[in-house]
This record gives C-alpha cells, sequence and structure tokens, in this order.
C-alpha cells in the first residue's frame, strides 16, 4: 500500500509532466502539504447519477487515500450545511457548496497570481484550507490572509492549518467585502466565482497589483480574468485560456427558483441555431447578454427564464428546417442572446480569451477584441 508522501509524490510527478506544476517554489509546496489533512472525508460522484448523486468516502476507508491523490476536486459539504459525515451510506443529492479544488487548477492558478515571496496576498474562499496552506508555503504565514463565508468551514480550514504548521490570518465572513482591516494587497486570488468584481477589492489591492477571479453568473458558465489594479478603483484585464469553474459566492447566487410553468408567447424563427449556447464559451455570451436569466435545456431546446421579471424564451426546432422561439414577458431574452451570439460568431467563435473585462466605480464591461468593441455590462 502507498503512503500518503509516496502518492503525493506521484502526483507532483504527474502535475509537472502534464505542464500543470511549475516552479521549483509551487512544486515545492505541492510536495510539502498533505491534502488529506485539508479534504478528511469527501463525497465522491455516483457515475451515470442524473441529476448527481453522491457517496461520501470516509477518511480511512479502502481507495480514500487513493482519491485525495487523484487531480480531481473533492465536494465536502452539500447544501451549505451537509458534510460527508453526516450521512448514511446511501446516495445523496445536493448542491455542492464547499470542496477541496482540484490540485491542478489551485497550483496554476497560484502560478498564473504570479506572486512570490514578500508580497501580501488575499484569498477569497479559504474552503478545505488546502489552497491556503499550498499560498502558505511559498509566501510565509505573514503575506497572506484568507477569508471564508461559512464559519463550519472555515473552523475546519483553521484546525487543519494548524495542524499542517501553518497560520496565516484567518477570516470568518463575507469575502466580498474585502478585508477593511487588512490594509493594501498586492494580489488578491478568489476560488469562489461572482458575478461582477466587488468594488471593495479594486480599493483592497493595491495599483500595480493583480485580482485572478473566475466571472460566473446565474446560467453558471464561467470564465477566469487575470485583472490588473490600474488605480484606486479601477482595474482591466483579459480571460485566461481553459476551463475553469467554481461555485458561485453565496451572496451572489441567484435566489431560489420556484417551479417553471413555461407559457404562450410570441413565436419566430431564431436567427441563430440554440445549440450553440451548449459551447462554453457560447454559453457564456448568452449568460452576458441575459445576465438575470438561468438557462435549462439543450440543443435546439433551449429555455430562458428570467429570475428578475418572470420573461422566458424557449427554443424549439422547425417542423421544416432551422428553429423556432417563443419568448413572453417585458424581457425579450432571445433578441438579446440573439444578438450577442451573432457577434461572437461574426468574430469567429473565439474562446473567452479573446474578451477582455473593464471595471470601475462607474460600471463593469466585459468586451470582445478589445476595449472599444462589442461589450456587455455586467450587473453590478
Ligand atoms: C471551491 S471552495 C474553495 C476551495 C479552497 N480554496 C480549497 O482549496 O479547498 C469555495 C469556498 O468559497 C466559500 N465562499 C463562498 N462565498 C464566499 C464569500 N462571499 N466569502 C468567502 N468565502 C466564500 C465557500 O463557502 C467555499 O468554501
Amino acid at each position: 500500500m502507498s503512503t500518503s508522501a509516496q502518492l503525493r509524490a506521484a502526483l507532483v510527478d504527474r502535475l509537472t509532466e502534464d505542464g500543470a506544476l511549475t516552479g521549483p517554489e509551487w512544486r515545492s509546496a505541492a510536495g510539502a502539504v498533505p491534502r488529506e489533512l485539508f479534504a478528511g472525508s469527501y463525497f465522491a460522484p455516483v457515475a451515470g447519477s442524473v441529476p448527481t448523486g453522491f457517496r461520501a468516502v470516509r477518511e480511512g476507508e479502502p481507495g480514500w487515500l487513493e482519491g485525495i491523490y487523484t487531480d480531481r476536486t473533492l465536494v465536502t459539504q452539500l447544501d451549505g450545511a451537509t458534510r460527508p459525515d453526516d450521512v448514511a451510506d446511501e446516495t445523496v443529492s445536493g448542491s455542492p457548496s464547499s470542496s477541496s479544488t482540484l490540485p491542478s487548477l489551485v497550483l496554476g492558478m497560484w502560478h498564473q497570481l504570479d506572486t512570490g515571496a514578500g508580497q501580501r496576498v488575499l484569498e477569497i474562499g479559504t474552503g478545505t484550507g488546502y489552497s491556503t496552506a499550498l499560498g502558505a508555503h511559498r509566501l510565509g504565514d505573514a503575506n497572506l490572509t484568507s477569508i471564508e463565508y461559512d464559519p463550519v468551514v472555515g473552523g475546519a480550514a483553521a484546525a487543519a492549518l494548524k495542524a499542517a504548521g501553518f497560520t496565516p490570518r484567518l477570516i470568518i465572513g463575507d469575502g466580498l467585502r474585502g478585508d477593511p482591516d487588512g490594509g493594501r494587497y498586492d494580489r488578491l486570488i478568489a476560488t469562489c466565482a461572482v458575478r461582477y468584481v466587488p468594488l471593495p477589492w479594486l480599493h483592497q489591492v493595491k495599483p500595480g497589483g493583480r485580482i485572478l477571479v473566475t466571472l460566473s453568473g446565474w446560467s453558471y458558465a464561467n470564465a477566469l480574468a487575470l485583472l490588473d489594479v490600474t488605480g484606486p478603483g479601477e482595474a482591466t484585464g483579459r480571460f485566461l485560456p481553459g476551463f475553469t469553474s467554481f461555485m458561485i459566492a453565496r451572496p451572489h447566487d441567484r435566489p431560489p427558483l420556484p417551479a417553471l410553468d413555461l407559457l404562450p408567447g410570441e413565436e419566430r424563427p431564431s436567427r441563430v441555431d440554440p445549440a450553440a449556447l451548449d459551447n462554453w464559451t457560447g454559453g457564456w455570451v448568452a449568460q452576458l447578454a441575459a445576465p438575470s436569466a438561468v438557462r435549462m435545456g439543450v440543443g435546439a431546446q433551449q429555455v430562458l427564464w428570467d429570475v428578475s421579471t418572470g420573461s422566458q424564451a424557449r427554443t424549439a426546432p422547425a417542423p421544416d428546417g432551422g428553429w423556432t422561439v417563443v419568448q413572453r414577458g417585458p424581457v425579450r431574452l432571445w433578441d438579446q442572446v440573439e444578438r450577442a451570439v451573432q457577434r461572437w460568431q461574426a468574430a469567429g467563435e473565439p474562446h473567452q480569451e479573446g474578451f477582455g473585462i473593464t471595471v470601475s466605480g462607474a460600471g463593469q464591461r466585459v468586451w470582445l477584441g478589445a476595449e472599444d468593441g462589442p461589450g456587455w455590462d455586467l450587473p453590478i
């Protein structure tokens, strides 16, 4: 049987070979932090279950440690309350609300943040504390502050960090408000997603500093952005390659949805193939265009439902080819989405790397190509 140190060394080798782990400092951090201290028992998805069901994998059971040292996200809480040790040996359902993010992503983000010894970093979303431990190993405890919203999750992370020998500054609270007592930081890294960049962050990070955060929304489409803080309260940046997604920050999540009644409305042909929304970037473009809508459905049959106004749009294949859309309510959701998708298609359907973002007290805008190109305002 392999020991934790052996499994950890093998994971470091694999991540290095894949190119996910670069630089001796982060390799050394990954080799030093025992992930099992942070994840503990976790939920594993049950293969083939729709919607995804989970099974608790308990600390010490056969396969538990091997699971810890796979490059996978380990869900550690469902629905803001349920921990793996709270459930019996059965398949449970729920929405993941805390996790230990997959090591390649966490290490890749620390690398992309381009931070080093002596810099002060604010992390939002302590979660299990695994990414915090990696950061503390590299930066030193005194240079790292981490904020966690959920007191139970934050308490467990504090105990795990202490057990692993790290003592960064830990705060339980809403990280979207920043760290008012913490002074200016060189970097901010978020391991939960946001609908827009919280304004306190733009004052918390020094001009010349950086913010690395995933932008998400109520359709849960995600894009990782790296912003340079250009002045007090101002930042601009680009979206990065890859397919990063995070659970959305709790205060930015959509409200609970009532049961959906599909109602009649105005019908017309659709000018775009609705399946464009199944593309990683296509779905994100649709979310930019209809930021308070929830998207359901797949392929030619998409449903958009605006949480704020109750407006609906639903598409279907037309009997003689093409597609139709039925819209209802004060917001013509498909008109907005169709226009945005057409612009994206006219630009050659670039991945999110082709987009940038500019934020200030005056507003927040995601743009395609260049800052003066087509753009969409984020809902602040
Ligand atoms: C994906 S997990 C973080 C993973 C973590 N970095 C790790 O390596 O284990 C996201 C965490 O963000 C927390 N979170 C959500 N909203 C937050 C907020 N407004 N402020 C601080 N933390 C928040 C969640 O409770 C959850 O624990």
